[in-house]
């Protein structure tokens, strides 16, 4: 063999073994990181989008580091596009999901954002487009709620539209001025024309394989709405970790959002979708019709705050479910503790702070009034001042979605959906107005009265639990001043508290612990204190929301 030649084959043999070298990794690569992205995995594409991306975040406005409460520059630093960890079990990969035909279930994703930082958006965007099935994504419609970077949307919009073309199809609005989340979602479904709609938050990551399994619980009954089960990404170093699927969304007589554990039937599996009292955050899915029929988020709610435990107790009770499932994963920034009750960005002025509260008071009071009935006295006892703020909303205006509709009364939903809620109150032991057969019991004056339970502004009392009294709002109590007089007094508070200020529930009669003798209307209406008599009618004296009988 010649020199020359010897020296070609080497060359060749050495170009081969690296090519060889370079396929193993590219297998081996292939097999560590899920390969059902679309698209954006062609090299060519990906440094298209980078050099785009790129442009686009150059762009992002100064910003102290608090503002986003998420690490921005961390963020800027990031692929688009990263590798995500397969968080879910591993069965849900080889699964055979009832997929509806494609031209029955077209999917409008809804993104309403207001101060996002560029390249979180963007990560958003481009995950939900690059893992999800293009025969599926039939639009996105992003909704800049008047963000204080004025020309991102129009960026935004080149950039998308360079990057995907024509599909999905994109629409933009912007608010001119703040019209908050509840509004800005209501608006993007609005405008939707797909068969669902999914609401999607704008700091997300969305993982593979997300779509099929949500479609698959939608396709078996319509009346559902589906969250994917959420994968924390931790707002500082960005890690996406694997959210927890012992875990459900519901909330307290606060109106306040809680995870809750979930309880597991026989051989249930940890991964099966699961039926949630609320959605756990703000993403879900849910058919076009149906949301409109539920006539979307109440547009009575301000700005942010309650809209999402609102719209999961008028779907309970009016013939819909909720399930979490979690062979459905997205990523998604939890910025604070509180990200469930106050906008971030109000959190750091201390003067909005107020409105924010207001706001979210507001709001929980209209969930009260239009959902809770007669448990809504749970709520006012918990956040007294909800009661001073007015709504200016008629009966009709807080119950118009049950005229439309068949919905059940909250008491269901407690029986049904969350037995967890507890009717129990440490303090009192019943609440509310107090009626005998047709008539309430009322104070004007310091007056007792006995007067049609219809009237404006019945007094509310309370029976409470450690010390037997029954009280007004205005910490009057009820008090016996001898055998027979019945009068209201300033309530005993410490040592001072006797027989005289004390009340026993027996059944639905009040018992004098002073005298032993019951509460009575045996007149026309007249209020007295004479000897108990079970079953007597006129002995009889319900609170509208009765405690259990338990202690703690
Ligand atoms: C769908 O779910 C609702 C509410 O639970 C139920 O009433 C209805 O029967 C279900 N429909 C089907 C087709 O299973
Ligand atoms: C209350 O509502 C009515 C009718 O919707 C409206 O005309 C009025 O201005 C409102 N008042 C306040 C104080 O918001
Ligand atoms: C109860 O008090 C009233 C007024 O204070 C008085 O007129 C009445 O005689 C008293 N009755 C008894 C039994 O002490
Ligand atoms: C109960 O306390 C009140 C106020 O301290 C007092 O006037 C009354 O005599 C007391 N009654 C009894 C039965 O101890």
């Amino acid at each position: 063999m010649s020199g020359g030649r010897r020296q070609r084959l080497l060359l060749n043999l050495c170009v081969i073994f690296i090519l060889a070298c370079l396929l193993l990794q590219l297998t081996v690569l292939r097999a560590t990181f899920d390969d059902t992205e679309l698209d954006l995995t062609s090299d060519l594409q990906h440094d298209y989008l980078d050099v785009e991306w790129r442009e686009f975040i150059a762009h992002t406005p100064e910003q102290p580091d608090t503002f986003f409460q998420y690490n921005r520059q961390l963020s800027d630093k990031l692929a688009a596009v990263r590798s995500l960890p397969m968080t879910r079990h591993d069965s849900c990969n080889t699964r055979n999901y009832q997929l509806p035909h494609v031209s029955a279930a077209q999917l409008s994703v809804v993104i309403s954002f207001h101060n996002e930082a560029r390249s979180i958006l963007l990560r958003t965007i481009c995950t939900l487009i690059s893992r999800t099935s293009h025969d599926y994504l039939h639009e996105l419609i992003i909704i800049d709620d008047c963000s204080d970077d004025a020309e991102l949307l129009v960026s935004l919009d080149g950039i998308l539209r360079r990057i995907f073309h024509a599909h999905p199809a994109f629409i933009f609005r912007r608010n001119r001025q703040r019209r908050g989340l509840i509004w800005s979602r209501n608006e993007g479904a609005r405008v939707a024309s797909g068969h669902y709609l999914l609401f999607l938050d704008s700091h997300c990551e969305v993982n593979a394989g997300w779509l099929e399994p949500l479609l698959d619980r939608l396709a078996l009954n319509s009346s559902r709405a589906v969250s994917p089960l959420l994968d924390p990404i931790d707002p500082e170093t960005l890690s996406y970790l694997a959210g927890n699927v012992l875990l459900k969304g519901g909330f307290d007589w606060s109106l306040h959002f809680h995870w809750l554990p979930r309880q597991f039937a026989d051989g249930e599996r940890a991964e099966e979708a699961y039926k949630s009292p609320a959605f756990a955050g703000g993403i879900m899915m849910i058919s076009r019709e149906w949301f409109f029929k539920l006539l979307g988020f109440n547009p009575h709610l301000q700005i942010w705050g309650g809209e999402s435990i609102e719209f999961a107790i008028k779907l309970w009770l009016c013939g819909g479910q909720i399930e979490i499932v979690p062979c459905s994963r997205i990523g998604h920034i939890f910025r604070s503790r509180h990200a469930f009750e106050f906008p971030a960005q109000f959190e750091e002025q201390q003067q909005q702070l107020d409105t924010a509260q207001a706001t979210y008071l507001r709001n929980s009071k209209i969930i009260a009034e239009s959902w809770l009935d007669e448990y809504k006295y749970l709520f006012y006892t918990l956040k007294p001042a909800a009661k001073q703020i007015p709504l200016n909303l008629s009966q009709h205006e807080l119950a118009s979605i049950k005229t439309g509709q068949r919905c059940q009364r909250f008491d269901w939903f407690l029986r049904h959906v969350q037995p967890d809620l507890k009717v129990h109150n440490a303090k009192f032991s019943a609440l509310g107005t107090l009626r005998n057969e047709d008539r309430c019991l009322h104070v004007e004056e310091s007056q007792l009265l006995l007067v049609s339970c219809y009237r404006m502004e019945i007094t509310q009392w309370r029976l409470h639990r450690n010390t037997g009294q029954l009280s007004t709002g205005h910490k009057r109590c009820l008090g016996v001043l001898n055998e027979s007089q019945l009068s209201m007094q300033p309530c005993l508070v410490g040592t001072l508290i006797n027989h005289t200020q004390r009340w026993q529930r027996r059944d639905t009669q009040l018992l004098h612990a002073g005298t032993h003798l019951c509460l009575d209307n045996p007149l026309k209406n007249q209020l007295a204190l004479s000897s108990c008599r079970a079953l007597a009618a006129s002995q009889s004296f319900q609170f509208a929301l009765e405690m259990e009988a338990q202690t703690n």
